[in-house]
């Protein structure tokens, strides 16, 4: 899915399906990934939801610095949005969503009662952008690959609900909206956790701005965890790489170097790292 390239007709249908699968279901779970939380929200994501109830839901909260995931739950807790975190692929915390979207909806079930209407289940839909984990999460919440059935191509797409329990029914496809790049560091940090394609960008211009945040915010970490032979504080980036290369014998293959450095970010083995930071907040503590 991460495959899609995004033109305006793309992102034009993108809205529209979106808009259309909404007026569907009570409850939006608006999905982004922890370690780039801002990075991962479409810009146009509060126009489409529009007053919805809805939930962010921070995933692949494993591969992020919880210290980071807390503070980014309590900004947008700040600004009036439920938010938490989760861990699809391991199935952490989706008990809390599914309460949080049980908590959310009360009043709107108090009221239908009131009025006499029978209570039904609550109907959702996951939104966002591609790569940060919906159709994981949706088979996790109904067991099996059951999210993948609807989508055969050629098939004439009637919205199918999947059953979570008695109390929920999820839309089989998600929502999928298209990360935005108008700022270069945004589209690095998707490009870093591949939300967008590797062909896009330059990977040994990319691995320099995953060793400039490392070096600054998780300091001592490369040196480290690569052994690297030469290395002192006052290293510029491209002179890491370049430590790297060596230590790793590449003979000046940089740009190997650099997809190694992005491989071990990405496979989570450098440790849990985030990459957007709630750029108001001062002393945060690291976990490393
Ligand atoms: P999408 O529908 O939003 O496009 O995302 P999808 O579920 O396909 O998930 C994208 C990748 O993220 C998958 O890896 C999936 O296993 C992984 N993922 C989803 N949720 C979590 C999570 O909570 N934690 C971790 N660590 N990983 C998660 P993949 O199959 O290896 O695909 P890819 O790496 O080739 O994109």
């Amino acid at each position: 899915m991460n495959q899609i390239q995004w033109f305006p007709g793309h992102m034009a249908k993108a809205k529209r399906e979106a808009k259309e699968k909404l007026n569907l279901v009570d409850l939006v779970i608006e999905l982004t990934d922890a370690r780039i939380p801002e990075s991962s929200r479409n810009p146009v994501i509060t126009e489409i939801i529009n007053q919805k109830p809805s939930i962010l839901a921070l995933n692949k909260a494993d591969l992020a610095d919880p210290n980071l995931t807390k503070h980014w739950i309590q900004h947008y807790q700040e600004q009036g949005q439920i938010a938490l975190a989760i861990d699809a692929q391991h199935q952490l915390g989706l008990n809390e969503l599914k309460k949080a979207c049980k908590d959310l909806m009360v009043d709107f079930f108090a009221k239908q009662k009131a009025k006499g209407v029978k209570p039904r289940a609550i109907r959702l839909m996951i939104l966002g952008i591609p790569n940060v984990g919906k159709s994981t999460l949706i088979n996790r919440f109904v067991g099996k690959n059951q999210a993948q059935t609807g989508n055969k191509p050629g098939v004439t797409k009637a919205q199918r609900w999947l059953k979570i329990g008695k109390e929920f029914e999820l839309l089989d496809t998600p929502g999928i909206l298209w990360p935005k790049f108008e700022d270069p560091l945004t589209g690095y940090h998707l490009a870093l956790t591949g939300a967008i394609k590797d062909q896009l960008v330059e990977m040994q211009e990319l691995s320099l701005v995953l060793i400039g945040h490392l070096e600054q915010f998780y300091p001592g970490l490369l040196k480290e965890f690569y052994h690297l032979e030469d290395y002192h504080q006052e290293m510029a980036a491209a002179e890491i790489l370049t430590s790297l290369t060596q230590t790793l014998k590449l003979d000046q293959d940089y740009t190997q170097a650099a997809e190694r450095l992005i491989f071990d970010f990405r496979q989570h083995k450098l440790g849990s790292i985030t990459l957007d930071r709630p750029i108001e907040r001062v002393n945060i503590e690291t976990n490393h």
